[in-house]
């Protein structure tokens, strides 16, 4: 699939640096320099390898479906998909077979930063083009990274819940993978949105953004704290599985609830439906990747760099579909 000569085009640093985009759902947009980008000679089809870390929870079926319904629109474009059920060897491992197969272009929402950062480096040693979706990996060898800014969301997520709970409040954090640069990123912007205020974080822990994880350390916060206002979560399963171990202990309607992702079947239901207070979107990307991909197949220039824009839901304005985030 891959063509062994591969001429490199040198990018205009100033072109390259004034570039601007801003993709469908796109908020916010970055003029990041392009990383040099390597174009196939031309060809009428392609195959691009989609490693997904684990289609566990339904924001993750979702970017797969995105993707899917993307590539749909262009015939040329086939996309092969692999999920690593949340396992970082297998993903590795996937990457590779990537490589191996000769892929014209891999799309990788990492699992972890550290582990998936090698293979990726080496498929862009083998001249195969990588554009990650959603997690970071560390260092910058990669094609174009797409993802929604993170610590802004965590953020605006903690100056809320300060504003919501009038200055002051003792508060539970579950929290995201912290081997992931969301859960990172997550906790670091709430902690700076909290920052001066009277809101306390009595318990913390890493629900590793599963639903059953989370119901679990919840059930250890509520069986150490009589007095707890608000949990929040670093997305909706975990927002949902401190709920359910509420609920299950009789204290649900005491609490309130804050998550992230906001998929209209699942945070945005439950917004709706009184569960939880507020959740931020954190769109998937999956139409962008595409998007970006097929730039990068016929030899365009792409951001080094595209950051997506979010929307708050709250009971407040979820009837009138949630408000972009400042
Ligand atoms: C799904 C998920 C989302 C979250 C994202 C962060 O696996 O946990 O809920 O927003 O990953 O990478």
């Amino acid at each position: 699939m891959r063509l062994p000569t591969i001429p490199s085009v040198s990018l205009l640093p100033s072109a390259a640096a004034a570039m601007v985009l801003c993709l469908a759902g796109c908020g916010q947009s970055t003029s990041e320099p392009s990383s040099p980008v390597k174009p196939k000679q031309a060809k009428s089809n392609y195959v691009i390898g989609m490693s997904q870390c684990n289609l566990g929870e339904p924001w993750r079926v979702q970017m797969n479906a995105d993707v899917e319904a993307a590539a749909k629109q262009h015939p040329n474009l086939k996309v092969v998909f692999k999920d690593a059920q949340n396992d970082t060897l297998k993903q590795r491992a996937h990457v590779e077979e990537f490589v191996s197969a000769g892929v014209d272009l891999i799309i990788i929402s990492p699992k972890g930063a550290a582990p998936l950062t090698e293979p990726v480096a080496k498929a862009m040693d083998a001249g195969i083009p990588v554009i990650v979706l959603d997690r970071r990996l560390i260092g910058d060898k990669y094609t174009s990274f797409i993802g929604a800014d993170n610590k802004r969301i965590g953020k605006a997520a903690g100056q809320w819940i300060v504003k919501k709970l009038g200055g002051k409040g003792k508060v539970v954090e579950l929290k995201g993978l912290m081997t992931s640069t969301p859960g990172q990123d997550r906790n670091s912007g709430f902690r700076a949105g909290i920052a001066g205020s009277g809101v306390e974080v009595i318990f913390e822990a890493d629900m590793k953004w599963l639903e059953p994880g989370a119901r679990k350390e919840m059930e250890s916060a509520l069986s150490r704290y009589s007095k707890i206002d608000l949990v929040y979560a670093h997305n909706d399963p975990g927002a949902h599985g401190a709920y359910l171990a509420a609920k299950a202990a009789g204290r649900e309607k005491d609490i309130l609830f804050v998550g992230i992702d906001a998929l209209p079947q699942e945070g945005v239901a439950y917004v709706s439906q009184g569960i939880l207070s507020a959740t931020f979107q954190y769109p998937t990307g999956g139409a962008e990747a595409v998007d970006v991909a097929l730039k990068v197949l016929q030899g365009e220039t792409v951001p080094k760099e595209i950051t997506l824009g979010s929307r708050l839901f709250t009971r407040e304005n979820v009837a009138r579909g949630g408000e972009p985030l400042n």
